[in-house]
């Protein structure tokens, strides 16, 4: 690792870039030069209460949100003279119309989920594919439900396991801070097309994985539910499947002997551990409901939409400064950093 820092900045302190702006503060070589955001309610007042430097990424906004007592340090353009690395976490398709202007800044760029792959023609899971984003100038970081289907896939893969996966994904209706407004209630709504968009995209990551995803939207705000039929390449034993999940990064076992028996469960669990904001990281896989049999396995997990991706965004600002080689190496360093104690998680 080299010494001097990586410069990085946030554009869009939404739902994840207030997340990845705590996790790059966290980093010991990453300095986070400053947040930008075009909005001048709460949720940016709060990141000039908690000292943050604020810039306005639309110059015409720079009015209201000193109006609203943001000191505004300067504009997006400013900030980008300034930095190695931006993460783009802007709402779904902003953040493409900036690409060119951070290119033409020499600022690399780490997007998200909601951006197409095809924008940067990098998609980002660190366990499967840190060394082939190295040096880039960007790459996106898949969503969330994606970052969990390759993080579990890629642990049976690397085990010699996985032949076939299939799996039906209960979505969150929408996050807590818009529930106000958006969302469903009392009702589940299937997504109308099969495959839904998240096996596709895993395979953006790791293009040979044979997966299908089926999705639906149910009427809670809180993480997302998959169940998943895996075909194995032979018959295993339970205890070399919950081998393949241990040994892989960001994959922890929670169970219904110790109360967790539903979504809401591990949420507490999060919020009695300290977790900022009570997130949880990693994926939270039921380890008393995986069931084998012969040469299928059977298993459901729980994604804390809001939070799993930010160690994936902590690496990929690493992979493109090209500070750490070790994709590893990498992970190890942000998880260290986040504080991610898997003790209770993997006892
Ligand atoms: N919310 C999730 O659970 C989740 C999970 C994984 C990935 N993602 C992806 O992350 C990205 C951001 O989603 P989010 O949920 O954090 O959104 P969000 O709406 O919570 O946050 C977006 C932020 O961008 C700001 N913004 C809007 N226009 C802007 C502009 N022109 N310039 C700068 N900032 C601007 C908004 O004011 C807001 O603060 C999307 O690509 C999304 O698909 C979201």
């Amino acid at each position: 690792m080299t010494t001097k820092k990586i410069c990085a900045a946030v554009n869009g302190y939404g739902v994840i870039g207030k997340r990845v702006t705590d996790a790059i503060r966290l980093q010991p070589d990453m300095e986070l030069v400053g947040v930008s955001d075009v909005v001048s309610d709460y949720r940016v007042q709060a990141a000039a209460v908690l000292g943050l430097p604020v810039y306005t990424s639309l110059p015409e906004r720079a009015d209201a949100m000193r109006a609203a007592g943001i000191s505004i340090v300067g504009t997006l353009d400013d900030l980008l003279g300034q930095i190695d690395v931006i993460v783009d976490c802007t709402p779904k398709g902003i953040g493409a119309k900036n690409l060119e202007r951070y290119r033409a800044a020499g600022v690399k760029a780490v997007y998200q989920g909601g951006e197409k792959h095809e924008l940067t023609g990098h998609s980002f899971v660190a366990q499967a594919n840190y060394a082939t984003a190295l040096g880039r100038d960007a790459t996106r970081v898949v969503s969330c439900n994606t970052t969990s289907t390759v993080r579990t896939l890629l642990a049976l893969r690397d085990a010699g396991l996985l032949k076939k996966a299939r799996g039906v994904l209960m979505r969150r209706a929408t996050d807590p801070w818009e529930s106000d407004h958006s969302g469903i209630m009392n009702t589940i709504v299937p997504e109308p097309h099969i495959p839904s968009h998240q096996g596709p995209d895993a395979q953006t990551v790791v293009p040979d994985l044979d997966v299908v995803t089926i999705a639906a939207k149910a009427a809670h705000t809180q993480t997302h539910n998959h169940y998943w039929i895996v075909e194995l390449t032979r018959a295993a034993s339970r205890a070399e499947v919950l081998e393949a999940f241990q040994a892989a990064p960001r994959i922890a076992f929670i169970r219904m002997s110790d109360g967790i028996v539903a979504l809401n469960s591990t949420i507490e669990l999060m919020k009695d551990l300290g977790r900022p904001r009570g997130d949880m990281w990693e994926v939270a896989l039921w380890e008393d409901v995986l069931t084998v049999q012969g040469n299928e396995l059977y298993y459901t997990y729980q994604v804390y939409n809001e939070a799993i991706v930010v160690p994936e965004n902590i690496d990929a600002i690493r992979a493109l400064a090209g500070t750490v080689k070790d994709g590893q190496e990498s992970i190890h360093l942000t998880d260290e950093a986040l504080g991610m104690r898997r003790d209770f998680l993997t006892r």
